[in-house]
């Protein structure tokens, strides 16, 4: 079936910010023979595909194409006693899928839980969590070429994934649809439980770390990111605002002369990344408001929208910005993408 193009469409239940912006045109993509259509739309107008809006700011209309890809599908490629190689529609939510997995007894995406989104979403940044990024498990990405409509896999090393990065943010920017991505998962266990608050969490519950399941480690981490990260629906955020920025070691040692306490994690013998929760808590955002928009009261790395627009929460960033240059002389990146400028 042809693609339903809808005119004047708000955006406001696609994006987990809840932004009320406007789409000229907006369309589902539900089957990959629609892929087919965009090269001809692409031509006509600029097209913004969508997963599930949660790592996105809409800073204004969007004059061109809302696409919001809803190709579903989860199928095996092939399995041994130790693994399998699964391929998953970009469309499918990302939980959902992480469960489903667990569920049927392969392994791998057990610290990713609770992560909003889509699949398909999920390499653009290469989502990461308690010592686990997306990159640890994709072995392909499955991808439509939008100028000449052709399609593709990319290896994991051609997908070029860095700390919340990946080609999708640079060469390949706008220039392609992801249709699919191929995990590896493990049939036996490694847990990966490093992470200090991990520790804890298993402690608090009594637990074993020698005897947890992957699905116990599952509602260990929800029980952990429910603590300090808001719910979209209830608090509508884009999870952490900022990326954790990196310094050069010297910076690190000038700074800690005055900040004895600055949360850092080594990333190589010249390089520290710094928490950017921990700088700006430091300078007591935490709860404080502009317009709509309010850093929350449990993490100063999530902001969180109470009805406003992108002004109120890019207001707030770059007030954030701008204090945390100030007072430490580092430069904090926003993490979300932004669209859709007038
Ligand atoms: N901290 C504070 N105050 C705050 C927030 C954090 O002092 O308000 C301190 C914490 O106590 C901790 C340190 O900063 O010592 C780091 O905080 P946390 O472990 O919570 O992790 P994070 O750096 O804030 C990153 C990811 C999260 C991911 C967690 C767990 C980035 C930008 N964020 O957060 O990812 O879930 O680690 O691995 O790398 C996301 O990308 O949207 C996201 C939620």
């Amino acid at each position: 079936m042809n693609l339903q193009l809808q005119r004047n469409v708000s955006l406001k239940p696609f994006n987990t910010l809840q932004i009320d912006a406007r789409a000229d045109w907006f369309a589902e993509l539900t089957d990959l023979e629609q892929c087919t259509q965009l090269p001809d739309l692409c031509r006509q107008q600029p097209l913004l595909i969508l997963g599930g809006g949660s790592n996105i700011i809409l800073a204004g209309n969007v004059h061109g194409l809302v696409l919001l890809n809803r190709l579903r599908g989860i199928a095996v490629l092939d399995e041994d006693d130790d693994s399998v190689r699964v391929q998953v529609a970009a469309g499918e939510n990302w939980d959902a899928f992480v469960q489903h997995s667990l569920e049927l007894g392969w392994c791998g995406l057990e610290n990713l839980s609770a992560i909003p989104g889509t699949v398909g979403a999920a390499p653009m940044q290469n989502i990461g969590a308690y010592g686990v990024e997306l990159k640890d498990v994709v072995e392909r990405v499955g991808v439509f070429y939008l100028a000449d409509g052709t399609f593709t896999e990319l290896s994991a090393p051609d997908c070029a994934f860095g700390y919340r990065d990946s080609i999708f943010k640079h060469a390949l920017k706008d220039r392609c649809l992801i249709t699919h991505v191929v995990f590896r998962l493990r049939k036996r266990p490694a847990l990966k439980l490093e992470y200090g608050e991990i520790r804890a969490e298993i402690a608090k519950q009594r637990m074993s770390a020698e005897s947890l399941t992957p699905l116990q480690l599952r509602q260990i981490i929800i029980a952990v990111r429910a603590r300090k990260l808001p719910d979209p629906r209830q608090l509508p955020n884009v999870g952490s605002f900022f990326k954790n920025p990196v310094i050069p070691a010297a910076q690190l040692q000038t700074l800690l002369a005055t900040w004895p306490n600055l949360v850092h994690y080594p990333v190589d013998g010249a390089q520290t990344k710094v928490a950017a929760g921990w700088l700006i808590d430091q300078l007591g955002w935490k709860g404080r408001v502009h317009g709509k928009a309010q850093v929350h009261e449990q993490q100063a790395l999530v902001l969180v929208n109470m009805g406003g627009d992108s002004e109120d929460v890019l207001g707030l960033a770059r007030q954030i910005q701008a204090d945390v240059w100030e007072r430490f002389g580092i430069e904090l990146e926003m993490e979300p993408l932004i669209i859709g400028l007038a």
